[in-house]
């Protein structure tokens, strides 16, 4: 489906033709899986900002604004120095551009683990000032006293197991998770302990296949893969790798296209206009009304 879209000037908002389809919302989300069983997969994709949430909104079940845009949009070293101010900013313009998509928006680093009083500050923070629909926080058993604490509050909690990259500190660095026997009983306690304490949906990054899989069959709430397997309840990935935007991406990235090559292409042939001074022409110029 092709959307266009109009500016409203006085509001921000961007109006989209055709009319837009209702929101999705956390339950229907949740309700995706049944009994153990996911018709059709849940699709989610980051998004960073509002035009970019347009396009892929009809597209997607889920919007994630992720801290990877630490990486992605600011060109930090990590997620680990992404500040709330920033996850508020970013998840309020996709949310103005995004009609249809449940938009999550990360918890980052710090905001979160010192209590759940600190949690639930930092996620009512969040969703005040950006109007998404629901919070996602890295981490397993440790973090389950917490989950429950802001779900019961009317904060839904995606989870977010396996290679958490906030933790890229302690855990050395981005490698695949739960190869060890311990590291995979682990992550499972992880995946339940979430489900248990009300998570709606649980990402798994990183993973050994097996584990993914497991985890999926024993959790009651949808589990979203990322370099995990095709059997889990939904898939997600960063846009920008997924597009093509960088050289680097990890393995479990496909690239769908290559986008860094067309914008290479692109910006080189203007940058030829300006200087053989072809641009701009007399379609890009006024001239006095004679
Ligand atoms: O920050 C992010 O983009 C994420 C996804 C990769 C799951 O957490």
């Amino acid at each position: 489906m092709s959307t266009t879209f109009q500016l409203d000037t006085s509001t921000s908002r961007a109006n989209p033709t055709p009319a837009p389809m209702k929101r999705l919302t956390v339950p229907k989300i949740r309700a995706r899986k049944t009994d153990g069983e996911t018709g059709e997969p849940l699709v989610m994709l980051t998004a960073y900002t509002a035009r970019q949430a347009q396009l892929l909104d009809a597209h997607c079940d889920l919007l994630l604004v992720g801290d990877s845009l630490g990486q992605v949009i600011y060109g930090l070293p990590s997620t680990i120095p992404v500040t709330l101010d920033m996850m508020a900013n970013h998840a309020a313009a996709v949310v103005r551009g995004s009609y249809h998509a449940v938009v999550v928006v990360d918890m980052p680093f710090g905001s979160y683990e010192g209590s759940r009083e600190q949690a639930f500050d930092s996620a009512a923070r969040l969703l005040k000032d950006s109007n998404a629909a629901a919070v996602k926080l890295e981490g397993g058993e440790a973090m389950a006293e917490t989950v429950a604490f802001l779900s019961q509050r009317g904060i839904p909690v995606m989870g977010h197991i396996g290679l958490t990259p906030q933790a890229v500190n302690a855990l050395g660095g981005y490698g695949a998770r739960g190869r060890s026997d311990a590291e995979a009983d682990k992550i499972l306690a992880d995946a339940r302990a979430l489900d248990e304490a009300g998570a709606f949906a649980v990402v798994v990054e990183g993973v050994v296949e097996p584990i993914a899989i497991a985890v999926t069959e024993a959790l009651s709430c949808p589990t979203i893969g990322i370099g995990a397997s095709a059997r889990c309840d939904g898939q997600v990935l960063v846009t920008e790798d997924m597009l093509g935007m960088f050289e680097r991406v990890p393995r479990f990235v496909k690239r769908y296209e290559n986008i860094a090559e067309t914008i290479s292409q692109t910006v080189a042939r203007y940058a030829d206009e300006v200087r053989s001074r072809s641009f701009p022409s007399s379609d890009q110029t006024y001239q006095p009304k004679s």
